[in-house]
């Protein structure tokens, strides 16, 4: 039986000047010989190719928060998968909520980044997540699947890739699913990838994202087909994120 080899990943979102280069080194250290899982931190793009440096050798990889799905062009402001990759990173994370929200991209859109970044190298982790409306409404499930459907290429030849379960009610709330809720989640998305990529996708890891912290860290990972987790606001200090990793 093929298992995920477990990733945390941290996103510090908008969050990060050149000072936090030493809360990064701080997990690497605090790592020491952890074999446990995968350690990821998702910095700001200005600070992917320096953290990259002061990471390089170490147990901590490096990855970008979002790109574009175009390898180069006119596109002001924005990045491509190639340039993450140019400075160091080797993942990303796409789809997540607060673009969902915040730039209307759609499971298209972020179908169509996943390609760009795995044709560039890099492991991307495609995020989904109901609002409290849909999960009030009782459409979760249906909701989380569809995404998990529509933003992941269907022509997908790898397993190189992670999804996030992040509920987006949950997101920077200090609310958490139950575990039953998480576990009943996970089980349906890891369906889901099955139905799409049979047997291979079983060793793609399905993370939990929203308001994890070390007092539930160890609970939430424990559970039912949770693979991993994308820490938010608790992977900016270095003693909260290694509390998390702890629970591996
Ligand atoms: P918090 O851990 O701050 O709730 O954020 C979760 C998240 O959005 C990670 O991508």
């Amino acid at each position: 039986m093929t298992v995920p080899i477990p990733l945390i990943a941290g996103n510090w979102k908008m969050n990060g000047l050149a000072a936090s280069l030493d809360e990064a080194r701080a997990v690497a250290v605090g790592l020491g010989t952890f074999r446990g899982g995968r350690v990821a931190i998702c910095p700001p793009a200005t600070l992917i190719e320096r953290l990259s440096r002061a990471l390089a050798g170490g147990p901590v990889l490096v990855g970008g928060q979002d790109c574009r799905a175009e390898a180069s062009g006119a596109f002001t402001g924005d990045i491509s998968a190639e340039m993450l990759v140019d400075a160091g990173a080797s993942l990303v994370i796409l789809g997540h909520s607060e673009r969902r929200a915040g730039y209307a991209e759609t499971d298209a859109a972020v179908a169509a980044k996943v390609g760009a970044a795995l044709r560039a190298g890099l492991e991307p982790i495609v995020c989904v997540g109901e609002t409290l409306d849909q999960r009030q409404a009782g459409e979760a499930l249906a909701v989380v699947t569809e995404q998990v459907r529509g933003s992941l290429p269907a022509e997908l030849a790898t397993d190189a890739f992670a999804v996030a379960y992040e509920p987006v009610w949950a997101i920077g709330t200090g609310l958490t699913p139950t575990i039953a809720e998480i576990e009943e989640m996970h089980v349906a998305i890891r369906a889901t990838l099955r139905e799409m990529f049979g047997a291979r996708s079983d060793t793609v890891p399905i993370l939990y994202g929203g308001s994890v912290k070390p007092s539930n860290a160890a609970e939430i990972l424990r559970a039912t087909e949770v693979g991993g987790a994308l820490v938010g606001g608790a992977s900016l200090k270095a003693a909260d994120f290694l509390g998390i990793i702890e629970g591996l």
